[in-house]
């Protein structure tokens, strides 16, 4: 009992120090924007998704190399999520893109019987609209489902569902919004970052 208290005090102090000595190079992503393993057209692109986290390793003209670090789920390597098990999206890869993730260690999910692989995806993304501020991105999403998605219903509480409900009820009720795809998505990440087990996310950076 005495260990377990030690313990929950060093896990606290050490996500204070975390958050203390956060990367001032974080940045997210303001919109959908394609992602190029090198800074040019010529291959097809993957694309990271909106509110991802990524850092910014360089630049090149308009040209903004990055890192994205994720999960992917093994044998489904192309989809890149934002922890394990957790299906809020980061970025989605071509096939031939694959053999250059970065891939370190795994975690078997005992529940679901799968493996997740912790991911680094670096690539380039064309003059790409960033946001050090996630709450600038929140200030857009919240409108929106304030408004489009209590049309027919109350408003549904975010942290009453988790982050992958989020995600099959999005599939529903995104599409009688009638928004937009790009809009849909917004809410479905803005509902996922405030799900129920949202706090995993910014434990799996
Ligand atoms: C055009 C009408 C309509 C709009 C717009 C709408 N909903 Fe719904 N929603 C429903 C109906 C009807 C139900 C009842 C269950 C069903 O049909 O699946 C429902 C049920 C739900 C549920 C409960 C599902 C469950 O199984 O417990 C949630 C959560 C939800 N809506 C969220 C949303 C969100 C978020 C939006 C905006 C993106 C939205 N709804 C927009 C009609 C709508």
């Amino acid at each position: 009992m005495f260990n377990l208290y030690r313990l929950l005090i060093l896990c606290a102090a050490l996500g204070m120090a975390e958050t203390a000595h956060a990367d001032p190079d974080l940045q997210y992503l303001d919109q959908m924007a394609a992602i190029h393993l090198t800074p040019s057209t010529d291959s097809k692109p993957g694309r990271a998704f909106v509110a991802t986290p990524l850092q910014v390793l360089s630049r090149q003209e308009d040209w903004v190399q990055v890192r994205i670090t994720g999960w992917t789920q093994a044998g489904a390597e192309r989809v890149i999520y934002a922890a394990p098990g957790i299906r809020v999206l980061s970025a989605t890869l071509p096939k031939s893109a694959v053999g250059d993730l970065i891939l370190t260690d795994t975690q078997d999910d005992p529940e679901t019987g799968l493996t997740w692989t912790r991911t680094e995806l670096r690539g380039w993304l064309h003059d790409p609209a960033l946001q050090s501020d996630l709450n600038q991105i929140w200030a857009r999403a919240e409108p929106l489902f304030a408004k489009r998605c209590t049309a027919c219903h109350q408003r549904r509480i975010p942290d009453h569902y988790t982050a992958n409900q989020w995600t099959s009820h999005l599939k529903v009720m995104g599409p009688r919004t009638g928004l937009p795809k790009e809009g849909q998505f917004l809410i479905r990440t803005y509902m996922q970052h405030h799900a129920k087990d949202s706090a995993r996310l910014t434990q799996n950076p």
